[in-house]
């Protein structure tokens, strides 16, 4: 038996910040990144509670790839305030944080139940609307991706005025997120015809908008339409899940501090062709595993369908390859200059065996051997 249900409320497009001025309550407890501190982002939440009167708290010690022990000082301030509604406002990172911020507080005191609303200010993570968390463990360098029900926001307010602020690198990292995210999420071996619909919208958006939004932070509609293509991938992953690339890309991100997009991203043209058995240099065939009519069809809402599958393959692959050199990102990780050589092939062994064991691995369409993970991350460098 399989389901489907969307359990967050979404609120969205103009004046949908409005939202937060009517909620039944006369105090909440905001999680909210440094950034939009000092920025000012956070009067877009403060004022409309304001002007109801509802007094707040703000928890602000969030850094990217959050580690446990901020989720453990926003524990112990969320339960001495005990709101009934918490709102985290920020990237994924403040939106994971404050999902295990409710989740370990109530925990603790099982009558503290807050209602959580996620207001994303990146259009990247949809962590707005999934039951996914991903924390840090420093010490061991590695990523623990958390799934739990509980963890869905109730609701989530997506309002574009909050990404106009996004500099273009952050635009390009976390816009090539969502596109990972809906491409894993359809060819994730627990796809359906839900999640199906909702990663063929988010990428047919990405592909019309992405670029726009990248190119020009002041064009209202294509930041309005790739901040909902997040949630739409959102949407979708909470359904199907993902796949090796997000398990690959989160042992990046836990040893050498690579955004999480910008690591998705870099994978990405790598996975589609380890996935699909097709490479530069295939020849055409008769049968395929099943992910490459998948991969076919985004290839075809992206307008690269080609010839047959080995050339759709490829087409889809250079196009990917041709979004992120267009939005400067690097297509291997040497290019990015952080880590030598070295250090690197010194951890691809650990990240690999932290690959196979990560959570969204499970559900990739081709079951990995510890030897081709291998590969492909000497294949990145
Ligand atoms: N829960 C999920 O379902 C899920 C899915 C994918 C990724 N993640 C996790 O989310 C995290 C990444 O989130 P992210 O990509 O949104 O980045 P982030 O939250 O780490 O933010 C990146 C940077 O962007 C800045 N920023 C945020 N909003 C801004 C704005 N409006 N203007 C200017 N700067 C702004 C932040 O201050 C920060 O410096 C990672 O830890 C990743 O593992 C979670
Ligand atoms: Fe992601």
């Amino acid at each position: 038996m399989k389901e489907f249900d969307v359990k967050t409320k979404i609120y969205f497009g103009e004046k949908s910040l409005e939202r937060l001025s009517e909620l039944d309550t006369d105090k909440v407890f905001i999680v909210t990144d440094p950034f939009a501190l000092s920025s000012g982002l956070i009067d877009f939440v403060t004022t409309p509670l304001e002007k109801s009167s509802i007094k707040y708290k703000i928890f602000s010690d969030i850094v990217p790839d959050p580690p446990i022990d901020k989720v453990i000082s926003g524990v112990a301030e969320a339960l001495e305030y005990k709101a009934k509604y918490m709102i985290a406002l920020g990237g994924g990172s403040a939106m994971d944080t404050s999902k295990a911020i409710r989740k370990f507080a109530t925990k603790i005191d099982g009558n503290f139940t807050p209602k959580l609303i996620c207001i994303p200010t990146t259009s990247g993570t949809g962590s707005e609307v999934t039951s996914f968390c991903v924390l840090s463990d420093a010490k061991n360098n590695t990523k623990i991706p958390l799934a739990s029900e509980d963890m869905i926001p109730e609701e989530a307010i997506l309002d574009e005025v909050l990404v106009k602020s996004v500099p273009p690198k952050i635009t390009a990292d976390t816009g090539m997120d969502v596109m990972t995210h809906a491409i894993e999420a359809y060819v994730s071996i627990n796809n359906n015809e839900f999640s199906g619909a909702l990663a063929e919208k988010a990428v047919e958006i990405c592909g019309q908008f992405l670029l726009r939004s990248y190119s020009d932070s002041n064009d209202a509609h294509a930041r309005r339409k790739v901040h909902i293509a997040s949630c739409l991938a959102g949407l979708a992953f909470n359904s199907a899940s993902l796949g090796l690339n997000h398990g690959m890309a989160h042992q990046l991100g836990a040893q050498f501090h690579i955004a999480h997009g910008r690591a998705n991203a870099i994978l990405l043209p790598h996975i589609i062709k380890y996935n699909s058995e097709i490479s530069t240099f295939s020849k055409s065939r008769e049968v395929y595993p099943s992910c490459v009519r998948k991969y076919c069809n985004m290839a075809r809402i992206l307008g690269v369908s080609n010839l047959n599958e080995v050339t759709t393959i490829n087409a889809l692959v250079s196009y990917i390859q041709f979004m992120m050199t267009q939005m400067s990102i690097p297509l291997k990780i040497s290019e990015l200059g952080i880590v030598s050589e070295g250090e690197y092939m010194e951890k691809v062994e650990e990240m690999a065996d932290a690959a196979l064991k990560d959570a969204c691995t499970a559900t990739n369409p081709r079951v990995p051997k510890r030897s081709e993970v291998i590969q492909i991350y000497k294949e990145i460098w």
